[in-house]
């Protein structure tokens, strides 16, 4: 099945993003773009943060990226909505590890932090791995739980 990603960021995202959606479309994933794509006007990260959100939560996107200044404030917000893992990530380690053991259904990402090269290999790294179950599910059941 193809795996379809869904893509927001705020003014600061606007270049690292269109780097991601063609590394991404050029290894066959289906990229949908949630903007911004002006990275002039400054804009509010929250906006991307939760359309992403809901195309994941819909299930019109199999898992989304989000790329702000530091990766921080939009993977807050994302993180608000139930149902959402959200891992903040500037290593490839890391991205693995949030899909294998927390399930993580968004990666984001500081585009003031990490460099594209950097960011290639953290989405390579997160996209490729898969959850692992067992022990992890009963943790991100206790996760669930924080919204009831
Ligand atoms: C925008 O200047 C900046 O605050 C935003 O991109 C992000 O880094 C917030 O967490």
């Amino acid at each position: 099945m193809k795996k379809i990603i869904a893509i927001g960021n705020d003014h600061a995202g606007v270049k690292l993003k269109n780097e991601i959606a063609v590394h991404l479309r050029s290894q066959g994933f289906e990229v949908i773009d949630f903007g911004t794509n002006d990275n002039q006007e400054p804009t509010d990260y929250p906006i991307y943060a939760r359309n992403v959100a809901n195309a994941v939560l819909e299930k019109k996107a199999n898992c989304g990226i989000l790329i702000c200044g530091t990766g921080i404030g939009i993977s807050i917000v994302a993180n608000k909505m139930k149902g959402i893992r959200c891992a903040a990530c500037s290593d490839p380690y890391s991205a693995k590890l949030s899909k294998e053991h927390n399930n993580t259904n968004i990666l984001a990402f500081g585009a003031r932090v990490i460099s594209q090269g950097l960011a290639k290999m953290i989405v390579d790294s997160w996209i490729t791995a898969e959850f692992q179950g067992g022990i992890h599910s009963k943790r991100i059941e206790m996760i669930e739980e924080n919204n009831k």
